[in-house]
């Protein structure tokens, strides 16, 4: 399940005379040369991508899909696609389907096939539960699997599997499996897991990385424990955040939540990415259940509640501080960025860490 990245032929030979030598190439080399290229004393190199989560392409009928979920992703791709300079590649954070139809992720993907760029999927529950991910893999590939970039191990987890009782259990259709684990509140639901199986993997394909090199893992479900209700959740977590201790810089990016989050646990930042769909509320507003919202978390500015897409979008990731800044560019609001803070160790968002300099949010009655 390794992806090869940036083969050498894509570099010009002034990009590579540029790189200092080695260090640019990744895993073309061997992996002594990469320990060398990107041990404690030398960042990895500049680079950004794209990441578009959560379109929830939903099919009514024939040729009718919702359209405000089409057209927010038509939005990202577009705007996306102006970016300059160009992303090296983009991650597409999972849920791109609403019910797992053929039809809907072939609609999904006619609409994705028209950004400028390698896009690797992440696996959602919306893609997942009608045929348990069968029909997405033989469009996409492997569920999980990694791959390097300028240095950089990335680590993509299909972390919304569970247990096998509730997978296989009675179901009268395999659309009713699917609509009982694409409700939000769902007392029918059941936890996320990435499970033993792919923990097994992942600690393998751990083994061979140098602990200096920076790890980022791309989930849909944030891999901590936010609020279970909502399966803002995955139960195995810990496990998961276990096999990632090793390593002196990692940093998980999530979809499934539609909002900002972000999260410092002892090595890991953690980065929630928005939905080119439809934002979810804080779990925090609704207070009747004990959540853990991360308590870094600046809620996004959802200026106009009465425009009920307000605070979705999309983002790219700079990794020129050889750590992860998110860019949210939000289409109907004020773009945010989340950056890591050397000083405190830790993501922040300057602009709105300070509760004064937040837009206040409209309140109705
Ligand atoms: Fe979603
Ligand atoms: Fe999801």
């Amino acid at each position: 399940m390794k992806q090869e990245e940036e083969p050498m032929k894509r570099l010009s030979r002034r990009e590579f005379l540029k790189s200092t030598g080695v260090a640019m190439i990744g895993s073309a080399l061997p992996l002594s040369m990469v320990k060398v290229a990107f041990g404690a004393e030398r960042p990895a190199e500049d680079f950004h991508f794209g990441y578009i989560s959560d379109s929830h392409i939903q099919h009514l009928g024939g040729t009718n899909f919702v359209r405000n979920w089409d057209r927010g992703l038509i939005r990202a791709v577009q705007e996306a696609n102006l970016l300059t300079p160009k992303p090296d590649f983009f991650i597409y954070g999972g849920d791109l389907a609403q019910l797992g139809t053929k039809e809907e992720i072939d609609h999904g993907l006619e609409i994705m096939s028209k950004l400028r760029g390698k896009v690797r999927y992440v696996m959602g529950e919306h893609d997942y539960y009608l045929d348990l991910g069968e029909y997405w893999e033989s469009k996409l590939g492997p569920q999980y699997y990694s791959f390097d970039h300028k240095g950089v191990h990335f680590v993509v987890l299909n972390s919304i599997l569970t247990h096998d009782k509730w997978t296989f259990r009675a179901w009268p259709t395999p659309m009713d499996r699917m609509k009982a684990m694409a409700r939000l509140d769902n007392p029918d639901g059941s936890p996320f897991l990435v499970g033993e199986k792919q923990r097994a993997w992942l600690k393998q394909d751990l083994e061979k990385i140098d602990k200096d090199v920076p790890i980022i893992v791309c989930s849909h479900s944030p891999l901590q424990k936010i609020f279970k209700g909502w399966n803002f959740w995955t139960d195995d977590a810990e496990q998961v955040q276990a096999l990632l201790k090793p390593f002196n810089k990692v940093t998980v990016i999530y979809g499934h939540v539609h909002q900002i989050q972000y999260q410092q646990i002892g090595n890991i930042s953690l980065h929630a990415v928005m939905a080119t769909a439809w934002p979810w509320p804080y779990p925090k507003s609704y207070t009747q259940v004990k959540n853990a919202l991360p308590v870094l978390t600046v809620p996004m500015n959802r200026a106009d509640p009465f425009f009920e897409r307000d605070a979705s979008g999309w983002q790219f990731i700079d990794w020129k501080t050889g750590q992860a800044d998110m860019h949210y560019q939000l289409p109907n609001n004020k773009d945010r960025t989340v950056a890591f803070n050397r000083k405190t160790g830790r993501p922040e968002d300057l602009k709105y860490q300070n509760p004064k300099t937040r837009i206040p949010p409209q309140e109705h009655f």
